[in-house]
């Protein structure tokens, strides 16, 4: 029986293996953490992310070949393939902070692998990486290595928050790099086999280290790119009366250009992004391409002055004075079908209206009120006006909002702002209401 092993049992470890395990009877799949909180919420019935169709697969294989663990040692040692999906996060102190990825966590895991194993291992980069990153992973192993053969394989994740159980079930496809040698190839042979149980060999692309691991940032930097290129029309949009959903539909009907991801917004959130694209910007910095850095710097700065925009039209509509009004958030997770906030761009709206010194009320169904507080009241954010959250109801989650009653309770005049063009403006605008959406005319 193969044995699967993968350190950091979070949004990417745990659908991930879960999934693997799903397709797998046949391989054991144990996800471990340091994080003791993390493991037992895993092996309870309340899991620690939320994401549609988690819980059933979890369920389906948990005790069986799928298990959570906080024994990391002892299941790295066990294991033939260890998966690392620890978190990359953007360096904040020192050489490149503010745009390197801090790979301290990287770095720990891999001589922790160095220290406890006893057999050959396949080492596969789940976590987003810099280019090359493998070089300086086989190099910690193999100095440490007391005669064990390792081969290092990238094989990045593409699963999107909301819809990771989908995504994985049906990748558009499954990325594996390795080294161009014998032993590299016959690793990335076995990493395919495990995949082939599910995705279509022609889904599976293998590729050299270095190509697995720039086209992971590549992937998120074209992505992000697209919202910064609609967002930046949808300013435009404003102040000519084109409206941006036709304009999205009218330029996605283009294959060359295509329908996905064009859709306006307050700007993208979420953790990765924002930190994948910095990362980027630093390796193009220090590869002596500051033209091909600015290039992309330009997609964050859009994203910045997309969020900043959204808060001056709030408070310019407003009477230029938000101090004292109240303003109900609805929705601080940074998309819908998941209660992730990392880099939300609801923090920043939020700050921005305090900083106005607005009455702001937030409710989000899948974020608690103190996840919410810690949000805020990071970067040393001055929070001194309190927060009044609804309590989390299942049930909310399903409860459709009824405007006419909102209106009826508002002061007049009474605004909706729309960072993601969901609300029926016209409807609203009948009721009474002054609605404005991103991209469209008043
Ligand atoms: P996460 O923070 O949810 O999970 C990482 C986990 O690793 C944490 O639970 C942490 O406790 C654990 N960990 C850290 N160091 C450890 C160690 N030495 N030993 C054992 N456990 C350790 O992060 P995530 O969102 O799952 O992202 C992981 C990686 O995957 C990142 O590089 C990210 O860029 C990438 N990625 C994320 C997504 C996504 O949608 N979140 C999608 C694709 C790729
Ligand atoms: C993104 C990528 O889509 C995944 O392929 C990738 O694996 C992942 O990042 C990662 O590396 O972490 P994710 O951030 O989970 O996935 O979610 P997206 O659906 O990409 O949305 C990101 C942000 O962009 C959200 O705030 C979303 O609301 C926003 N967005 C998305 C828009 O504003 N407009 C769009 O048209 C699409």
């Amino acid at each position: 029986m193969v044995k699967i092993c993968c350190i950091g049992a979070g949004y990417v470890g745990g659908p991930t293996m879960a999934v693997i395990a799903i397709k797998c009877p046949a391989i054991e799949v144990v996800v471990v953490d340091i994080s003791k909180p993390r493991i037992d919420a895993w092996n309870s019935d309340t899991l620690p992310i939320y994401e549609p169709g988690l819980d059933d697969v979890v369920k389906a294989c948990r005790g069986k070949n799928l298990f959570f663990s906080t024994d990391v040692e002892k299941h790295v040692a066990e294991a033939d393939i260890i998966f690392v999906s620890v978190n990359t996060p953007t360096k904040t102190r020192g050489l490149g902070a503010g745009k390197a990825a801090d790979l301290t966590y990287w770095e720990s895991a891999a001589r922790m692998i160095a220290d406890v194993s006893k057999s050959d291992k396949i080492v596969v980069e789940k976590s987003t990486v810099p280019v090359k990153t493998a070089e300086a992973i086989e190099k910690i192993l193999t100095h440490n290595s007391k005669g064990i053969n390792y081969q290092i394989l990238s094989n990045p994740e593409f699963l999107a928050e909301g819809t990771a159980i989908e995504d994985l079930f049906k990748p558009d496809r499954v990325l594996i790099g390795g080294r161009e040698t014998p032993g590299g190839q016959k690793a990335v042979q076995a990493l395919k086999e495990v995949y082939a149980h599910w995705v279509p060999e022609a889904n599976i692309i293998t590729t050299n280290l270095w190509s697995a691991e720039l086209s992971k940032l590549a992937a998120n930097a074209f992505l992000a790119q697209r919202i910064s290129s609609v967002n930046a029309m949808s300013a435009l949009c404003e102040a000519t009366g084109a409206n941006v959903s036709e304009v999205s539909y009218a330029i996605g009907k283009d294959s060359r250009i295509g329908p996905k991801f064009l859709n306006a917004s307050v700007g993208f959130g979420g953790s990765c992004f924002q930190k994948d694209i910095l990362n980027l910007v630093y390796i193009c910095e220090c590869n002596g391409l500051p033209e091909v850095a600015n290039y992309w710097k330009q997609v964050i700065k859009i994203n910045d002055y997309q969020k900043s925009r959204f808060v001056n039209r709030v408070v310019s509509s407003m009477f230029n004075t938000v101090s004292g009004k109240k303003i109900a958030v609805l929705g601080f997770a940074f998309k819908k079908d998941t209660g992730d906030t990392r880099e939300t761009p609801a923090i920043d709206v939020c700050k921005g209206l305090v900083g106005d010194k607005a009455q702001v009320s937030i409710y989000d169904p899948q974020v608690t009120e103190e996840q919410i507080q810690r949000d805020l009241a990071m970067n040393k954010f001055d929070w001194d006006h309190p927060m009044h959250l609804q309590p989390t109801s299942p049930t909310a989650v399903k409860q459709k909002l009824d405007y006419q009653k909102i209106f009826d309770n508002m002061q007049k005049p009474a605004f909706v702002f729309d960072g993601r063009n969901v609300v029926d403006a016209e409807k609203l605008r009948e009721m009474g209401f002054i609605v404005y959406s991103i991209g469209k005319p008043l």
